[in-house]
């Protein structure tokens, strides 16, 4: 079986080719086009320039896929695309092309949640992890932990109700001086001073899910009464590291409930924040679990997991109709 994906929810344009035999599946092809350099001026994804850009780079991204599989269009045995979550205008791109293609091949189509691709990839890249398993999911756009039972089973344990936490640590970043995206910047300045004498709040212990708002705005009116002080490299340093702390304790707090709560033992985190090597070590160091990490290029949103989801459920006999609409808001729990 060999199945195609595309991945255009936000500001990646991606495709790749996995083949699967009797429940093994690897990848063939990869390919991806960032969009970071149209976007970076504005301090964030312009939705409008992001559809326009998916739809320039799709062809060729699509095809470079093919090529690099040392394969073409009749050889696919079915074409998945990412459905929702995520920008209205990218999905429609990405699923509009999926539709023409699988319209004009006969290949069947599977539209799939982003989400649920974030999730599954992480046993495509470690073939250890079982079902159960919870999964931390912390990106520019997505901030959640679920309960991963098998594909379709799914259990939001908690959510962000405002902002991700990738965009914490951008905005954040961006309060002290940095240009977006920031949250990497911030990252690698406060893990090179390594200590702090701030106190930020601590994000949300009592509520279910994650808010990120009122950490912005203690750092917001933190800059701005120690605006002399910032000057000094030495406490910039300081701030990045108690801003690093209090979004990472604000995860581990509830990644830690989760875990208690589902007495679950394997745990995955994915999403461009896992890059964060301060959260990595705080998440190998509770007790009790073992963590897995997919590889980064499959960390951040790409054409593989969606291609490796809907191989699944292609081999579950699934397809979807050529009338699918994308849906922005689609939580995995809602995917049957
Ligand atoms: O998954 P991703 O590449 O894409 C989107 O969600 O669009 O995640 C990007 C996010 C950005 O917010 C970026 O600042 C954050 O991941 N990020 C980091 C680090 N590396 C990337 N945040 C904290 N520490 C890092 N080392
Ligand atoms: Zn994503």
């Amino acid at each position: 079986m060999l199945v195609l994906g595309i991945e255009t929810s936000c500001d990646e344009t991606a495709a790749a080719i996995v083949e699967g035999h009797s429940n093994s599946y690897r990848i063939l092809s990869e390919t991806l086009a960032s969009q970071a350099k149209v976007h970076e001026a504005y301090g964030g994804v312009v939705p409008e320039y992001a559809a326009r850009e998916h739809l320039s780079q799709l062809p060729l991204i699509v095809d470079q896929a093919l090529r690099e599989a040392g394969t073409s269009y009749r050889d696919l045995s079915a074409i998945g695309v990412t459905r929702g979550p995520g920008l209205k205008g990218c999905l429609l791109t990405g699923l509009t092309f999926a539709k023409a293609l699988s319209w004009a091949s006969g290949l069947p189509l599977l539209g799939v949640n982003h989400i649920e691709g974030h999730l599954h990839v992480a046993r495509l890249d470690n073939t250890e992890l079982e079902y159960p398993f919870l999964a931390l999911v912390v990106s520019g756009g997505h901030t959640e932990i679920v309960e991963v039972h098998d594909v379709g089973r799914y259990k939001i344990i908690a959510r962000t109700s405002d902002d991700a936490a990738g965009e914490a640590f951008d905005k954040s970043a961006n309060l002290i001086g940095f240009t977006y995206p920031g949250g990497a910047a911030l990252a690698q300045l406060a893990d090179s001073y390594g200590k702090t004498h701030f106190k930020l709040p601590r994000v949300m212990r009592e509520a279910p899910g994650f808010s990120f708002s009122g950490l912005k705005t203690a750092i917001a009116l933190l800059v701005k009464r120690e605006k002399e002080a910032l000057q000094d490299p030495n406490i910039r340093g300081a701030l990045a590291y108690a801003i690093q702390e209090s979004i990472v304790d604000a995860l581990c707090f509830k990644l830690e409930l989760a875990i208690k709560t589902s007495r679950i033992k394997q745990v995955v985190v994915t999403g461009g924040v896992s890059a964060n090597k301060f959260l990595r070590a705080r998440v190998q160091a509770l007790p009790g679990v073992r963590v897995f990490f997919p590889q980064f290029s499959h960390s951040v949103d790409n054409g593989a997991m969606i291609a490796y989801l809907a191989a699944l459920r292609h081999a579950r006999g699934e397809r979807s109709a050529l009338n699918i609409e994308p849906l922005s808001r689609w939580p995995v729990e809602e995917v049957l």
